[in-house]
């Protein structure tokens, strides 16, 4: 017989023609069946549903079927056949097995169904293999590609920012070092300190905390441009909402204002949400099933209703009079916690809710002053589940008003006389917000905490895998 090509499971569990010959190969979930016909569910990942093969156990070896167990690696030959079973369209009699891998069940880990999500964590290197984590990255794949797929047909371009950073672009402090210096050793300058001159780059550098102060540059050149990378943060949040690397798309826009801003980021986040929708059906239907009945609801929720619009004053004022406990207290000025994010969308509002005009102090020194001089043109696009998903704002065009910032903030010029000269020469009013792409696969999973949406996640005192 000649050699079949592979078709993948998903491509035979929607076609309509039975009677044909056809290989898979993928990893086997259950074998059940009795001593003369075996049922065996086998997967491949390109889709949540397994293909069922059922095996006369007289045609074959009996080693062979002794050693096909969960999680073992197999190909199967066989023909393609209408399924009698309810729930499954198709199935294979198969005709020929081979195995590529065992999997002991006595020690493969993934033996049972219903598996907590904190020890899926603790063997992050076999967790794809499970339904959840199948769809999770199908639907962070998906949303990837649809990322870039809104941008290119906005006209938009991919601007690949740098991952090793001199800047501090939100002036948070917390920051990985990159370095090739003998930690026990390092070379000093006279003071005492540490002579990063003497380092790989020349100077002291980072992992990126953003993308954003280079995504300016380029928008003061090609007009629409985003970055689509990793970031890193070494602050010590212990949150299902924070990772220490984390993806972050971040489009910068020339002549947009604050308004032009919120309309493309609330565009922008109903688009990703009604590709979902239309694209990773399967993967929503297992994931609302099992974790979260309201997901569908809410995503079809967010696609149909209008984001409010709403200042940082007047949030404050609604937080106030709410008769909430809080346990961070509010007031003017006060940073914004999950807490009352979530209660202004979850309880007052019921809609996602754009806030802006934040005190200058709580936010980063590149954002446009407003006329108050106390205020600045930030916005954060808060989610329910999530809080905030997007943090962005206009910028400060003004090279005298922000270099003043930068002075009142002790940020040397010698850091930054490169951003400066962007207004210096040819400067405009230009904007931008970032995404934390992983809030983003959160929300549209129904899953509950942030480990779970990437594959190896990277939090305190943890990178195993
Ligand atoms: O609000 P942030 O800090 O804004 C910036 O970095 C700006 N430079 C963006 C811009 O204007 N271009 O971060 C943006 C988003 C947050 O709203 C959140 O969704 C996500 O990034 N984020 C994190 N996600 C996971 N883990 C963390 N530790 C995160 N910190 C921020
Ligand atoms: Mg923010």
């Amino acid at each position: 017989m000649e050699k079949l090509k592979q078709t993948k499971v998903r491509d035979l569990l929607r076609s309509k023609e039975t009677g044909n010959d056809c290989l898979v190969r993928g990893w086997v979930r259950t074998k059940r069946g009795n001593k003369n016909i075996n049922f065996i569910a086998l997967n491949d990942g390109s889709i949540i549903h397994n293909i069922q093969v059922v095996v006369e156990v007289a045609d074959f070896d009996e080693e062979l079927l002794k050693q096909i167990t969960t999680g073992a690696c197999i190909e199967v030959t066989g023909t393609l056949v209408e399924s009698p079973a309810s729930g499954q369209p198709v199935e294979i009699k198969a005709k020929e097995i081979k195995i590529f891998g065992t999997a002991d069940p006595e020690t493969y880990p993934l033996q049972k169904k219903g598996h907590s999500m904190e020890f899926l964590r603790e063997i992050a290197h076999l967790r794809p293999r499970t339904n959840t984590f199948g769809a999770v990255l199908r639907i962070r794949h998906a949303m990837a590609f649809a990322i870039h797929k809104y941008f290119n047909d906005n006209g938009f371009y991919y601007l690949h920012a740098p991952i090793i950073t001199g800047s501090d672009a939100e002036g948070a402090g917390a920051l990985f070092r990159v370095s090739i210096l003998d930690p026990k050793n390092p070379p000093l300058k006279p003071d005492g300190s540490v002579d990063f001159s003497e380092d790989f780059f020349g100077k002291e550098t980072k992992l990126t905390v953003s993308g954003q102060l280079q995504a300016e540059l380029g928008a003061l050149a090609l007009s629409l441009v985003y970055t689509f990378g990793p970031t890193f943060r070494a602050e010590n949040s212990n949150t299902p909402r924070h990772l220490a690397e984390f993806w972050m798309i971040e489009p910068e826009m020339a002549f947009y204002d604050i308004h032009d801003n919120m309309d493309l980021a609330e565009d922008f986040l109903k688009y990703l949400i009604r590709y979902a929708l239309e694209n990773c059906m399967d993967d929503l239907e297992f994931l609302n099933k099992m974790y979260d009945n309201e997901l569908i609801d809410r995503l079809r929720f967010i696609v149909e209703n209008e984001f409010v619009r709403l200042g940082y004053t007047e949030a404050i004022e609604i937080l106030k009079a709410s008769g909430q406990k809080w346990e961070f207290p509010v007031d003017w000025g006060t940073d914004l916690q999950a807490e009352h994010e979530r209660y202004l969308v979850e309880k007052h509002f019921q809609k996602p809710v754009i806030l802006t005009d934040y005190p200058k102090e709580i936010k980063a020194f590149y954002m446009k002053m407003n006329d108050d001089n106390k205020t600045v043109r930030a916005m954060d696009v808060l989610f329910p589940k999530i809080g905030e998903i997007i943090g962005g704002s206009q910028r400060e065009e003004s090279l005298e008003r922000l270099t003043n910032r930068i002075h009142e903030l002790n940020i040397p010029e010698k850091d930054v006389w490169w951003y400066l000269d962007t207004r210096k020469f040819g400067t405009a009013p230009h904007s931008g917000f970032g995404l934390g792409f992983e809030r983003l696969i959160l929300f549209v999973t129904g899953m509950s905490n942030i480990r779970d949406v990437i594959p190896f996640p990277r939090t305190p005192k943890n990178a195993e895998f």
